[in-house]
């Protein structure tokens, strides 16, 4: 199978199919990533654009990791070091871009949209590396690839995830991601931060953490976006730690097998316990392995390079 598309701008848009394509891919680039030379030739000649508006470790690291095992030609742009500084526009940014030829465009940027408005402006594949609150689609991939290697399938799970869901954009793409692919999905968080007609998109929501563990098989903890205390949607940080931390104590709330996850960055002691967070459950460090796998199967099914 093909992934017939030219774009990876939101889960919303992508069937089943394609999320199986994508993640079937993915595992058979993990084996790349542990040679002592982690290169192959799939991708020379092509050129990989990382062109990110907003902070990034994982996202970015990951997408120049990927395109370099593959061997294309991976470019970096930081909005503090581009000419964004001295006023240009991203639809100029991006139209200078494509008069260079690459073949690929991978973006972040704070403006929820900008990955499909370019995706409409330029010929290149765009893929989006979160666009505001709304979708950071490689992040639910990775995140499905490694619920999908650890419990073998991803249907009939019982998925919890906690903290700031109006604000997610990791969030929304896993819920459309989860629910498409057979998860049971529940969310909960403060009330100020559960988005009015969340059930809509097929989840139970809950105002209390201890609802949405219990028994469940996958908690995925949300950085607490600190950022946003200065809005008043919780009280203090000290306060939002003690109603919607996970800890030794809520835990055993779970199935005995829970796994946790987090997209990352973690703010330790505040949504997550250290030792929960290094603990025998933690599959954090999976999800940034899988990351690099799942960027790879991305950049090859974009660029057309399966196709004989
Ligand atoms: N998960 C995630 O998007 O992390 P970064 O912000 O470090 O890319």
């Amino acid at each position: 199978m093909k992934l017939n598309r030219k774009d990876i701008l939101g889960i919303q848009e992508l069937s089943v199919d394609e999320i199986h394509l994508i993640l079937d891919t993915a595992e058979s680039f993990i084996e790349v990533s542990t040679r002592e030379i982690k290169k192959v030739p799939t991708l020379r000649g092509k050129t990989l654009v990382n062109l990110f508006y907003e902070a990034s470790t994982r996202t970015r690291t990951s997408f120049e990791i990927a395109g370099k095992r593959l061997s294309a030609d991976t470019i970096n742009i930081s909005a503090s070091t581009s000419s964004m500084v001295k006023g240009e526009t991203l639809i100029d940014t991006a139209k200078n871009l494509e008069a260079m030829n690459p073949d690929i465009i991978v973006i972040r940027h704070s403006a929820a949209g900008s990955p499909h408005m370019l995706a409409g402006l330029l010929k290149q594949s765009i893929i989006n590396a979160g666009d505001g609150a709304h979708e950071h689609p490689t992040q639910a991939l990775l995140d499905l690839m490694t619920i999908r290697s650890k419990k073998g399938r991803i249907a009939g799970l019982e998925i919890a995830i906690i903290g700031d869901i109006s604000h997610s954009r990791v969030a929304r793409s896993n819920i459309y991601g989860m629910t498409k692919m057979g998860a049971r999905v529940r969310v909960a968080g403060p009330a100020t931060m559960l988005p009015r007609g969340i059930e809509k998109l097929g989840v139970t929501a809950y105002t209390h953490i201890d609802e949405a563990i219990r028994d469940a098989d996958i908690i995925m903890m949300l950085r607490i976006q600190t950022e946003r205390e200065k809005l008043n949607i919780f009280p203090s940080l000290r306060e939002y730690a003690k109603y919607f931390s996970l800890n030794r104590r809520n835990i055993e709330l779970a199935r005995e097998d829970v796994l946790i996850m987090h997209p990352g960055p973690m703010n330790r002691g505040v949504e997550i316990s250290p030792d929960i967070a290094d603990g025998p459950h933690s599959i954090i460090l999976d999800q940034v392995t899988n990351g690099v796998a799942v960027r790879m199967a991305l950049l090859y099914l974009l660029t057309g390079s399966n196709e004989s």
